[in-house]
C-alpha cells in the first residue's frame, strides 16, 4: 500500500460540539464533520431536543433558537454513549435534564460517577428514576473547584459545556487534555465563553449570561490518522496522511518509529515508511499525551508481526483486548494477563472469517486482514462505520486489495 489519504474531522470533537452548539441560542454552523453514523445519531440526539438540525456535505448546522425537551431517551444513549455529552448543555440552558443511563459497553463497564459529581459541585441536583439520570438545577449552576479522580475526557466536556453558563468561576483540576478539550473550548469560545488552560491540566472558567452562535470547523482526526500510519507502517508504504496536526499525534510517532518505521512529519502531513523488519515495542494506553487507547488494538495488529515480543498494557478501560481474541484466530500469539497482553511476534497471519468486536478492534481487524496471507472476511463492519468514514474505499485508493460484500 502506498499513496495519501486524507482524514475527516474528529469523531470525538464533531460530536461534542454538536451538544456544545444547544448552548447557543441561534444558528451554529460546523464544519469538517466526519460523514459517519455517529455524527447521524448525535443529529437525531440533538434535534430530539427540538433543535433544527441541517446535514451539508460535511457540515452541520444547529438551529438551537428553540429547545423543546430535555431527554435523552435510552433508545439513542445505548446506541451511542457520547449521546451523555449533553447532560451538561441541557442543564446549563435549560436548568434541568434527562439522559437513559448508558448501561454496559463492550470495553468494560464505564462509568458516569465523575460526570455526576462534578456537575453536583455546580449545583446540580441528581436523581435515579427508571433508569435515567434526572438532572434539576433549581437555583442555576455556580462556579466551583473540582478536582477529577482520572483526566476522564468525558467527564471534562461536561463540565467545561455546564461551567460555561454558571455564576462564577469554575475549575478542572486534573482536566483531561486530549486535543478534542481545546478544540470544544475554542468552540465554547467562538460561542462567547471565557475559558483559559484547555488542553492543560487545569481549565478555568468564568461563567457567562449568555451564548451566541459560532461556526467552529472540527480538528482532523488523530485516530483515524494513526490507523491509515498502522495500515503503512504493515504493508511498508510510503503511506501520507493529511488534514490532522502532527503535534497531536507525537507519542503514536514515537512509537511508529521504534517499531522500525521512518517517520516524516510537516505540520498538516505525515509519511510513514518501513523498509526493515516490524520491531517489537511496548506500549501502555494513557490519557493525553500519552498512547492512546483507540490506537491499541491497531497496534497490537502491528505487533503481532514484529521480530521479537513486547508487553502492551491498556490503563485506560477496564476490557479492552477484544481484538486479541479474534486475531489468534488469524494465527497471532497473544496471551492476557489482566490489563497486560503479551504479544509474541509472527512470521505471518493467515486470513480468516473474523468478527468486528468494537470500533476501534474492527478497523484493526481490517489492518491484520490487509497483511495476513489469503482472504480476510470481516464481519460486523457496522462498528467501524460508526468512525470511519469511507474506509474501505480511502484504504482501496492506497492500493489494498478490500472490497465491500453485502452480510
Ligand atoms: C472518550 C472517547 C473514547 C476514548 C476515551 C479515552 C468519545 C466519544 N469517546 O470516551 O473514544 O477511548 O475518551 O480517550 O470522545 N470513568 C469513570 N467515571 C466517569 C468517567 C469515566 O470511572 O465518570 C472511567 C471510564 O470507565 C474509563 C476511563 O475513566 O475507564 C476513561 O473514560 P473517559 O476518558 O471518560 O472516556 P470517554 O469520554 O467515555
Amino acid at each position: 500500500m502506498a499513496g495519501e489519504v486524507v482524514v475527516a474531522g474528529a469523531k470525538n470533537s464533531a460530536l461534542k460540539l454538536a451538544a456544545a452548539a444547544l448552548l447557543a441560542p441561534g444558528r451554529s454552523r460546523i464544519t469538517n464533520v466526519p460523514d459517519i453514523s455517529d455524527v447521524a445519531t448525535m443529529a437525531d440526539v440533538v434535534a430530539g431536543l427540538g433543535a433544527v438540525v441541517e446535514r451539508e456535505d460535511h457540515a452541520l448546522v444547529i438551529d438551537a433558537t428553540e429547545l423543546t425537551s430535555y431527554e435523552a431517551p435510552y433508545e439513542v444513549v445505548s446506541r451511542m454513549r457520547a449521546s451523555i455529552a449533553v447532560l451538561g448543555p441541557l442543564v446549563a440552558r435549560l436548568g434541568r435534564a434527562r439522559v437513559a443511563m448508558p448501561g454496559g459497553c463492550a470495553i468494560g463497564s464505564r462509568k458516569v460517577d465523575m460526570h455526576i459529581s462534578g456537575l453536583q459541585a455546580l449545583g446540580v441536583r441528581f436523581a435515579f428514576e427508571h433508569g435515567n439520570i434526572e438532572a434539576t438545577a433549581p437555583d442555576g449552576l455556580h462556579g466551583a473547584t473540582v478536582t477529577l479522580e482520572f483526566p476522564s475526557v468525558g467527564a471534562t466536556e461536561n463540565l467545561l459545556m455546564a461551567a460555561v453558563l454558571a455564576r462564577g468561576t469554575t475549575v478542572i483540576e486534573n482536566a483531561a487534555r486530549e486535543p478534542e478539550i481545546a478544540d470544544l473550548a475554542a468552540f465554547l469560545g467562538a460561542l462567547g465563553a471565557r475559558i483559559e488552560g484547555a488542553g492543560t491540566p487545569t481549565i478555568t472558567v468564568t461563567g457567562v449570561e449568555s451564548l451566541t452562535p459560532a461556526d467552529h470547523r472540527v480538528v482532523g482526526d488523530r485516530i483515524e490518522a494513526g490507523t491509515f500510519l498502522v495500515a503503512g507502517a504493515l504493508t511498508g508504504g510510503p503511506v501520507t496522511v493529511r488534514g490532522v496536526d502532527s503535534a497531536h499525534m507525537e507519542m503514536v510517532l514515537v512509537k511508529l518509529e521504534q517499531a522500525g518505521c521512518h517517520i516524516e512529519t510537516e505540520p498538516e502531513a505525515i509519511t510513514v515508511l518501513r523498509e526493515g523488519p516490524i520491531l517489537p515495542a511496548d506500549i501502555q494506553t494513557l490519557p493525553y499525551p500519552g498512547f492512546p487507547t483507540d490506537m491499541q488494538a491497531q497496534f497490537m495488529a502491528l505487533m503481532a508481526l514484529a521480530e521479537g515480543s513486547c508487553v502492551i498494557t491498556e490503563n485506560v478501560f477496564e476490557n479492552r483486548f477484544m481484538f486479541a481474541d479474534e486475531i489468534v484466530r488469524m494465527g497471532a500469539d497473544i496471551r492476557i494477563e489482566g490489563h497486560h497482553a503479551l504479544v509474541k511476534g509472527v512470521d505471518s497471519l493467515s486470513g480468516a472469517p473474523v468478527r468486528c468486536p468494537d470500533l476501534r478492534a474492527g478497523a484493526a481487524l481490517v489492518l491484520a486482514g490487509l497483511a495476513a496471507e489469503g482472504e480476510t472476511e470481516v464481519m460486523e463492519t457496522t462498528h467501524i462505520e460508526r468512525g470511519y468514514e469511507r474506509f474501505v474505499d480511502k484504504l482501496a485508493a492506497l492500493g489494498a486489495d478490500i472490497e465491500t460484500r453485502e452480510e
